[in-house]
């Protein structure tokens, strides 16, 4: 039996309490299948700052480089928790491995499942058909306005030193001035748009079957974007089966929201990303729902969209879902990368669970309107995920 090495970083907060339910889901699978997983559990993050001086033990990213298949993350950021220099404690273990690892590409797919209300506004809930909301949003993670931050992870990673974007002068700006530099490049614009193209070309199209992928971006004003764009135009030409659509950030937004059955695969810069997708999480019934892979051509991170909401954290109350889905897009890209049947139907039968759980489950959390805890939640989706696994 081939054992997948899950190097998981729990990380801050309710990160800590959804990780156990993606164990939870992975030891259900191993239990029924003949899939094995060594699972390395790695603190880290703010909180882990604030404990013990350091975001992770030295090592850790070199072992999540080098000895993990994938990676699973639960949540950064803790209020207090901060570098020196002002910066993200725990930004070395998001960001860091996101641009150590080269995970140029942060898939996150907004749907909305059946029996789940999206959160537009109370009341709107009760009119909004399930089959309008299924698209998948590619925020581009390696550059944009998150460059330099990211650039200064990958560096503190590898132990080198800091690195801080050339002071310029702004005509114009007196007094103190931060920048943020954001370069775009080619390179780092076709890989995520060609991404943004075979994933489209998986799919079966929006609501009315029509199979697009969206340039999202604002190239009426920023050069990067129009970089962007121009690098859009030249890879969609060798798709010709997928209309090539265009929006600019602002509008699309509204789009998203009034229409969101227009969009099929939509690929943006990494700060529209960013924000992009959680306000589409309000269709899919909250950031409780809403998964995400980074992914690059060797490594991939896997992590729920959601923070880790310190207001909640400790509680046990928060929807594991998120994260659960998160476990399924994992074995979907473990499964294409090893073309590995096995691994390939074990994330069909996530799915499977999640949709059943959500049509007919008792047990939901909160934010769906339920009392149930987190566990209570992992642990109804982990047997659905035994029921099906042995019944096949
Ligand atoms: C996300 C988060 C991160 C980001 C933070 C925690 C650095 O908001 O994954 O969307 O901005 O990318
Ligand atoms: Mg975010």
């Amino acid at each position: 039996m081939v054992e997948h090495r899950i190097t998981i970083l729990p990380g801050d907060g309710t990160g800590r309490e959804v990780v156990l339910e993606a164990q939870r889901v992975l030891d259900a699978i191993s239990n029924n299948s003949n899939i094995g997983f060594e699972q390395e559990v790695i603190p880290c993050g703010g909180q882990h700052f604030l404990e013990t001086g350091k975001v992770w033990t030295e090592g850790s990213y070199e072992f999540c480089r080098d000895e993990s298949d994938a990676l699973i993350l639960g949540a950064i950021g803790w209020p207090g928790a901060k570098l020196e220099n002002g910066d993200l404690a725990g930004g070395e273990v998001i960001l860091g491995l996101r641009a150590g690892l080269e995970l140029y590409a942060n898939v996150r797919p907004i749907k909305l499942y059946e029996g789940v209300l999206h959160k537009v506004h109370d009341k709107f809930a009760q009119h909004w058909q399930p089959e309008l909301v299924d698209m998948v949003v590619l925020r581009e993670n390696t550059e944009g306005l998150y460059h330099s931050l990211l650039h200064r992870s990958a560096l503190k990673v590898n132990g080198k030193s800091d690195y801080e974007p050339p002071q310029l002068d702004f005509p114009g700006l007196e007094g103190e001035v931060a920048w943020d530099p954001r370069p775009i490049s080619q390179n780092g614009s076709e890989r995520l748009i060609r991404a943004g193209f075979e994933i489209a070309s998986q799919r079966s199209g929006n609501s009315d079957g029509k199979s697009s992928v969206h340039c999202v971006d604002k190239s009426n004003v920023t050069r990067g974007c129009q970089l962007f764009r121009k690098v859009f135009k030249e890879v969609s030409s060798s798709y010709p089966k997928i209309n090539a659509e265009f929006a600019f950030i602002d509008a699309f937004t509204m789009w998203l929201i009034r229409n969101p059955e227009w969009f099929d695969v939509v690929v943006t810069s990494n700060m529209f990303g960013d924000i992009a997708t959680d306000l589409g999480s309000v269709l899919q019934g909250g950031m409780g729902m809403a998964s995400s892979a980074n992914i690059g051509d060797k490594h991939g991170m896997f992590e729920p969209v959601h923070g880790s909401s310190p207001k909640h954290a400790g509680q046990n109350k928060v929807n594991p879902i998120a994260t659960i889905l998160s476990v399924q897009q994992m074995l979907g890209w473990l499964g294409n990368k090893n073309n590995d049947q096995e691994l390939l139907n074990a994330s069909v039968v996530i799915d499977q669970a999640v949709a059943e759980h959500l049509k007919y489950g008792k047990e939901l959390t909160y934010d769906l309107g339920g009392t149930a805890s987190t566990s209570q939640v992992g642990t109804s989706i982990a047997q659905r995920i035994s029921d099906i696994l042995s019944e096949q």
